[in-house]
């Protein structure tokens, strides 16, 4: 493919957008750019001498054009983007994580039935090369759990309340203002935009392709100051976690707001900042840290992807082995409520402490039918991660001897 060649389009000039063309430019490679397909031809971009068009006809009855740069934020459009560049044999870029955790089964079989090429590292933990790790470093080695913050603007807005006692509004305003969070911020503070990344992540680790409807998310957009300030009350903080887990042949997932101790290394995850534990059975626990959102450090792995396009192929190599996991939503896990009275038919076993707050235990599957019901009274679920919940439990212990002495 000559670098003379207009061979490229690209959708959307949005915040991810305008950083995937800053590197373009930066290194001379904008003379491959045919055409950017825009929503609003009225509104006005900088620069705004490139060739524009709202026309996605200019794409695709356009021979010479065979890579497919999507990045808008609309996902049922961006799914028929992609699907129709995958069915003419074209290379796809993509970011959308949204749609992507729809129809990722469906895309990666285009992807192999017309021979074009689906790459999406952008999509998940902003400038983190997560995908890549998994799929090539990981290649050799089995996974059993992946864990993290994936969603910057819920980290971004829970360090502002937590270190600085900003307002929730307020912070998430400032996340709005650094082109952090989605164009309906309600995906990033409601822990959807957290889910769809996990669910890709479970796709390249685990071999399974799971909708967002089976999976549970609950967000931050529930948690209360009496939260923040019991959290801190015991050196804890409270921070959006992400989790897939393997164990005994089954898989399970979720994403939760989640009481965390200094000695995790998600504790000091700080803003937008992306944080990823990969553990695995030969290599135990690995670490990865990075920025999760913005215009530079997501354009920059969009970019990465386009200049490899060539040379990566997604292996999908935990695929077959994904085939022995069950999916599985009826483990229990512990969490904390302000109101844990009202998840009451739920509970399989429950400690109260100040009046309606306390600690319950009930299964993933009565999480997701309670998910509703928890929105509409706005009560919040903290889940306890292991090393937190032995803590709090054995703080419980002595508080009872003490009363009993
Ligand atoms: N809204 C997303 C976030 C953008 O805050 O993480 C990056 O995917």
């Amino acid at each position: 493919m000559s670098t003379q060649t207009k061979h490229t389009a690209l959708f959307g000039f949005g915040t991810v957008g305008q950083g995937f063309y800053h590197y373009l430019a930066e290194n001379n490679n904008d003379k491959q750019l045919a055409t950017i397909v825009i929503k609003n031809a009225s509104k006005s971009r900088i620069p705004d001498n490139l060739n524009f068009t709202t026309n996605v006809n200019d794409v695709f009855q356009n021979n010479q054009i065979n890579t497919v740069v999507e990045l808008i934020s609309d996902y049922k459009e961006a799914f028929n983007i992609v699907k129709n560049a995958l069915e003419q044999g074209k290379k796809v870029i993509s970011s959308n994580k949204k749609m992507i955790a729809h129809h990722l089964e469906e895309l990666v079989e285009l992807e192999q039935q017309f021979g074009g090429k689906f790459l999406y590292e952008g999509a998940v933990a902003g400038s983190i090369p997560i995908i890549k790790i998994i799929n090539e470093h990981y290649a050799f080695d089995e996974i059993t759990e992946i864990r993290g913050i994936l969603n910057g603007t819920s980290n971004y807005v829970l360090t502002q309340v937590f270190e600085k006692g900003i307002g929730y509004q307020e912070a998430l305003h400032q996340a709005q203002q650094a082109g952090f969070a989605e164009a309906n911020p309600a995906a990033d503070v409601e822990g959807f935009d957290a889910l769809y990344k996990l669910l890709i992540l479970t796709t390249h680790a685990f071999g399974k392709f799971i909708t967002p409807e089976k999976a549970l998310n609950i967000g931050i957009n529930n948690l209360k100051n009496s939260d923040i300030n019991f959290a801190k009350a015991n050196n804890l903080k409270i921070k959006l976690v992400a989790s897939a887990k393997s164990h005994n042949n089954k898989l399970t997932l979720s994403v939760l707001p989640t009481f965390v101790d200094e000695n995790d290394d998600l504790f000091h995850i700080k803003n937008e900042f992306n944080g990823v534990e990969v553990v695995s059975k030969n290599i135990g626990s690995q670490f990865f840290k990075g920025k999760g959102a913005g215009k530079l450090p997501t354009g920059h792995v969009v970019f990465s992807d386009y200049q490899n396009v060539e040379k990566t192929t997604y292996t999908y190599q935990h695929v077959p082995s994904g085939k022995r996991l069950k999916y599985e939503t009826k483990e229990s896990i512990w969490v904390y409520s302000n109101k844990i009275t009202l998840l009451e038919k739920y509970l399989e076993d429950v400690v109260l402490l100040n009046g309606p707050q306390g600690y319950g235990s009930i299964k993933i599957a009565d999480l997701i039918k309670a998910k509703d019901l928890l929105n509409l009274h706005q009560v919040s679920v903290i889940a306890l991660s292991e090393n937190v919940k032995q803590k709090l439990f054995l703080q419980l212990k002595h508080k009872i001897q003490l009363v009993y002495a």
